[in-house]
C-alpha cells in the first residue's frame, strides 16, 4: 500500500508536543536528574500503515510507543487516538482504547504467564478486556490464525521455540480485535532464520485484520520491507521522518545518515559495533539548538531544522 493510499485513509493517531522525562536516581535513592526519554514529539499514524521508528538505544522509541498505549503517563503533550485525546480521558473511560490498542513485546518468554497454558494466556485479555461470549473459541480461533493449533494450545510457555512463543504472543495481542499495534522489536529476540517467517505472519495479519502498527526497530532490513514511513528518532526527538523508500535511498539528516552507516551492513555484531561508535559522537549542533520544528524537503519527507 502506498503512503498517499494511507494518507487518503484518515489519521488514527496523533501525538503532539509529547514529552516524557524520568527522574534519575542514584543508589540511595537521591535524585540525580532528568533524563528526557521522549521531548517534544508530533507525529501522526495513518490508519492501515506501518509506520516504522528507528533509532540506537536509549533514543525514546519504547517510551514514545508506551506512551501511545498509555502504559507511560505522558509529562507533557497529548496523545489522540480517533479523535479522543486519551491524555485527558479519566481512567475509568479508557477501557475501550486498552482494547483496541496492543502491544507485542521483543521478549514473550517474560510477556507471557509461564505458569499458564498458551490457550490462557491468550484467552486472559479477552476475559479481562472484552465481553466476548466465547472466550476460550475466540482464543483457539486467533493461536490459529498464528500457527498454533491442535494440543499445542494446551501447552505451556517453556514448551516452545522462541519463535513459536512469539507467534502466541502476536495471538494474545490480536485476539481482542485491536486496530493499531505497537511492536517493540517484535524480531530482536529470534533466529534470524524465524524472523523471516515472524515478518511475513504479521505482513499477512496486517492485511487480513486491516491493523495499523506501529513498528520499533533496530533492523533497517526488516523495516525497508515492511514498513509504509519511517521515523528516525535521536535523543527523544524525531530528527526525520518520510516513506521508507526516501529515508533509505535519500536520507537527509546527518543522523539518519549514520545510523544506516552503520546499520546497513550485514554482519550484526559489526553493526552493533559501528552503532556503539556513533552513540559516542558528537551531535552536529543544530540537534543541540532546542528546535523541534521538522521541515519537509521533499514531498511527505521532514527533516529537524
Ligand atoms: N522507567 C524508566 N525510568 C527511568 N528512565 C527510563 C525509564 N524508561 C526509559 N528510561 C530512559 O529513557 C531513555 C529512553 O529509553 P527507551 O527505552 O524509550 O529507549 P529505546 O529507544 O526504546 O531503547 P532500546 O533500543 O534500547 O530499547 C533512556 O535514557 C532510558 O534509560
Ligand atoms: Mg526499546
Amino acid at each position: 500500500m502506498t503512503d498517499i493510499a494511507n494518507e487518503d485513509r484518515g489519521e488514527l493517531l496523533r501525538v503532539e508536543q509529547l514529552t516524557k522525562t524520568f527522574t534519575v536516581r542514584n543508589a540511595w535513592g537521591r535524585r540525580e536528574g532528568e533524563v528526557r526519554a521522549v521531548d517534544g514529539v508530533d507525529l501522526t499514524v495513518h490508519r492501515g500503515e506501518t509506520l516504522a521508528v528507528v533509532g540506537e538505544s536509549g533514543s525514546g522509541k519504547s517510551t514514545l510507543g508506551r506512551c501511545m498505549l498509555q502504559m507511560e503517563t505522558p509529562t507533557s503533550g497529548s496523545v489522540s487516538y480517533e479523535g479522543t485525546n486519551l491524555t485527558a480521558l479519566p481512567r475509568a473511560q479508557r477501557a475501550p482504547f486498552h482494547r483496541s490498542m496492543q502491544v507485542i513485546f521483543q521478549d514473550p518468554f517474560s510477556s507471557l504467564n509461564p505458569h499458564r497454558t498458551a490457550l490462557q494466556n491468550v484467552m486472559e485479555p479477552l476475559t479481562v478486556l472484552t465481553t466476548e461470549a466465547d472466550p476460550r473459541s475466540r482464543a483457539i480461533e486467533a493461536l490459529h490464525s498464528v500457527g498454533i493449533t491442535g494440543d499445542a494450545v494446551e501447552k505451556y510457555p517453556r514448551a516452545f521455540s522462541g519463535g513459536q512463543r512469539q507467534r502466541i504472543g502476536i495471538a494474545r495481542a490480536i485476539a481482542v480485535r485491536p486496530t493499531f499495534i505497537v511492536c517493540d522489536e517484535p524480531l530482536s529476540a529470534l533466529d534470524m532464520s524465524i524472523q523471516a517467517q515472524v515478518t511475513e505472519l504479521l505482513a499477512e495479519l496486517q492485511r487480513e485484520l486491516d491493523l495499523t502498527y506501529l513498528f520499533i526497530s533496530h533492523d533497517l532490513a526488516v523495516v525497508n520491507e515492511i514498513a509504509t514511513r519511517t521515523a528516525v528518532m535521536n535523543r527523544g526527538r524525531i530528527v526525520e521522518l518520510g516513506p521508507t523508500r526516501e529515508i533509505f535511498e535519500n536520507p537527509l539528516h546527518p543522523y539518519t545518515q549514520r545510523l544506516l552507516d552503520a546499520m546497513l551492513v550485514p554482519e550484526p555484531a559489526e553493526a552493533r559495533r559501528r552503532l556503539a561508535r556513533i552513540a559516542t559522537r558528537p551531535e552536529p549542533t543544530a540537534d543541540e539548538s532546542g528546535s523541534n520544528v521538522l521541515a519537509e524537503r521533499t514531498p511527505a519527507h521532514f527533516v529537524l531544522e
